[in-house]
C-alpha cells in the first residue's frame, strides 16, 4: 500500500488532519489500533473554543454542532463558595462551544466513512520505520496479516502513549513534564446541569468543576488523589463531595442520578521538544499535555494539526519546505502559552498537599485579584477563549 501521509492514531488529531488533507487532495490513510466503538466510547473534553469551531465548520462538519452545541458567554468560578462570573463575550466579545469531543470525534468518522477516505481500525503492533529519510513506512498486523504502507510522511496523532514520540531516538528529544499528586474523578448523568454555565469551583477539600454535554446531560469531576480508584467511589459519596465544595445554594439545587459513567484521569503538563524528526511530526498529545483545568488539550490537538496540513500543502502544492521546517517552532509557540495558562488555572483552583497555609492565601489573594480587576479577568477570557499570537 502507499499513501502520501500515513496517520497514527484516529482520536481528534488525526481525524481532523484527515478531514484536512482530504480537502487539500492529498492522500492519507488513518492506523488506528482500537476498534471505532472503542475510540467513540472514551468520555473526555467538552468545551470547544471558537477558532475550533470556525475549523469544524470549514470542514462542513458542523451541521449537528451547530444544532446541538451551546455557545456559552463566560463561566463562573468559585472560592469557598464565592462566586465570580468571568464575562468572555463582555470582556473580549468572544465566546466558547460546549459541544463534546465524542461527538467531534463521531461527526468527523461519518464524513470519512461517507466520502470513502481509508481508515484502518483494530491495527496490531504498528510500527513507524524509516522517517529519517525519504520514504518512511508503516507496519502492523490486521487479521492475522501483516501490512506496510509506504509514504512520505508520517502525521503522530496517537496520543500520549503512542509508538510515534516513542520511536523517536532520546538523544533527538527533550521532555518537560510536571506530574501533579492528584486526579480528577468524573461523572457522567443523565440530569440537567447544575448552572447555566461552566462553574470551577477552589474549595479547601479540593477542585470541583460542573460541566455540561447538553440541556439534559451533565458532567462534574470533582478533584482526588492521584492514589484513589474510580471503584472506591459510589455515587452518592460522588455526590455528597461534589457538594461539599459548591455554594450551598447551588448545592441544593444539584440534581443528581444514576451516573453513566465514571474514570479517574490524572493531571500532568508535559512538552515534547522538537517536533518533527525528518518526515515524522508529533501532534496533539503525542505532543503535549496539559492538565484539563483551561479545557485546551482538544482544542490544542486541532491547533497542531491545522498548522501542519498548511504546511503539506505548501509542500504539495508550492514544492516549499517552509512549512514543514517552521512546524515545531510554531506548535511550541502555542504549546507553552497553552501550557502556562493550564497550569495557572490549576495552580489557582486545586489543592496542594504541600503548599499550607501560605499557598492557600496566594490562591485566595489571586482569586481577589480577578474579582478586582478587569485587566486580570480579560487575561483570563483571553486565555481560555483562545489566544494567538
Ligand atoms: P487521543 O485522543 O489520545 O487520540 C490518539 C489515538 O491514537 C487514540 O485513538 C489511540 O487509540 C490511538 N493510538 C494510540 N497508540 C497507537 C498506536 N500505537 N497505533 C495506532 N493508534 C494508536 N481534555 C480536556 O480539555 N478536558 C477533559 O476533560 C479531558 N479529559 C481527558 C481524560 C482522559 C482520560 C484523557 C486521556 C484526556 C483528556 N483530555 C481532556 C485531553 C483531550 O481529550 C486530549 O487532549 C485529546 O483527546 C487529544 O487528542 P489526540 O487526537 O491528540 O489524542
Ligand atoms: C470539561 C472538561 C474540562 O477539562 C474543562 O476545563 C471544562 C469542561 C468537560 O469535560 O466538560
Amino acid at each position: 500500500m502507499r499513501t502520501q501521509v500515513a496517520i497514527i492514531g484516529a482520536g481528534p488529531a488525526g481525524l481532523t488532519l484527515g478531514r484536512l488533507l482530504e480537502g487539500a487532495g492529498i492522500d492519507a490513510v488513518i492506523i488506528e489500533q482500537r476498534s471505532a466503538e472503542y475510540v467513540l466510547g472514551r468520555i473526555r473534553a467538552g468545551v470547544l473554543e471558537q477558532s475550533s469551531v470556525d475549523l469544524l465548520r470549514q470542514m462542513g462538519v458542523n451541521q449537528r454542532m451547530d444544532a446541538e452545541g451551546i455557545f456559552h458567554d463566560g463561566i463562573e468560578l468559585s472560592f469557598d463558595g464565592e462566586m465570580l462570573r468571568v464575562n468572555f463575550n463582555e470582556l473580549i466579545a468572544r465566546r466558547v462551544m460546549v459541544y463534546g469531543q465524542t461527538e467531534v470525534t463521531r461527526d468527523l468518522m461519518d464524513a470519512r466513512t461517507a466520502s470513502g477516505a481509508k481508515s484502518i481500525y483494530e491495527a496490531g503492533d504498528v510500527h513507524i520505520h524509516d522517517f529519517d529519510g525519504e520514504t518512511p513506512r508503516v507496519t502492523f498486523t490486521k487479521d492475522g496479516q501483516t501490512h506496510q504502507i509506504e509514504c512520505d510522511f508520517i502525521a503522530g496523532c496517537d496520543g500520549f502513549h503512542g509508538v510515534s514520540r516513542a520511536s523517536v531516538p532520546p538523544s533527538a528529544i527533550s521532555l518537560f513534564e510536571r506530574v501533579y499528586p492528584f486526579g480528577w474523578l468524573g461523572v457522567l448523568v443523565d440530569q440537567p446541569p447544575v448552572a447555566e454555565e461552566l462553574i470551577y469551583a477552589h474549595h479547601k477539600r479540593g477542585f470541583a468543576l460542573c460541566s455540561m454535554r447538553s440541556l439534559t446531560r451533565s458532567r462534574y469531576y470533582v478533584q482526588v488523589d492521584s492514589t484513589e480508584k474510580a471503584e472506591n467511589w459510589s455515587d452518592d459519596r460522588f455526590w455528597d463531595e461534589l457538594r461539599a465544595r459548591l455554594n450551598p445554594d447551588i448545592a441544593e439545587s444539584l440534581k443528581t442520578g444514576p451516573s453513566i459513567e465514571k474514570s479517574i484521569a490524572p493531571l500532568r503538563s508535559f512538552v515534547a521538544e522538537p517536533l518533527r524528526f525528518g518526515r515524522l511530526f508529533l501532534t496533539g498529545d503525542a505532543a503535549h499535555i496539559v492538565p484539563p483545568t483551561g479545557a485546551k488539550g482538544l482544542n490544542m490537538a486541532i491547533h497542531d494539526v491545522m498548522e501542519l496540513a498548511t504546511a503539506l500543502q505548501e509542500f504539495y502544492g508550492e514544492r516549499s519546505d517552509a512549512g514543514i521546517n517552521a512546524y515545531s517552532g510554531n506548535v511550541l509557540e502555542n504549546t507553552w502559552r497553552t501550557e502556562r495558562f493550564s497550569w495557572w488555572m490549576t495552580q489557582l483552583l486545586h489543592t496542594f498537599p504541600d503548599s499550607g497555609d501560605f499557598g492557600r492565601r496566594i490562591q485566595r489573594a489571586d482569586f481577589d485579584y480577578l474579582a478586582a480587576s478587569r485587566i486580570a479577568r480579560q487575561s483570563l477570557a483571553e486565555n481560555y477563549t483562545g489566544f494567538r499570537a
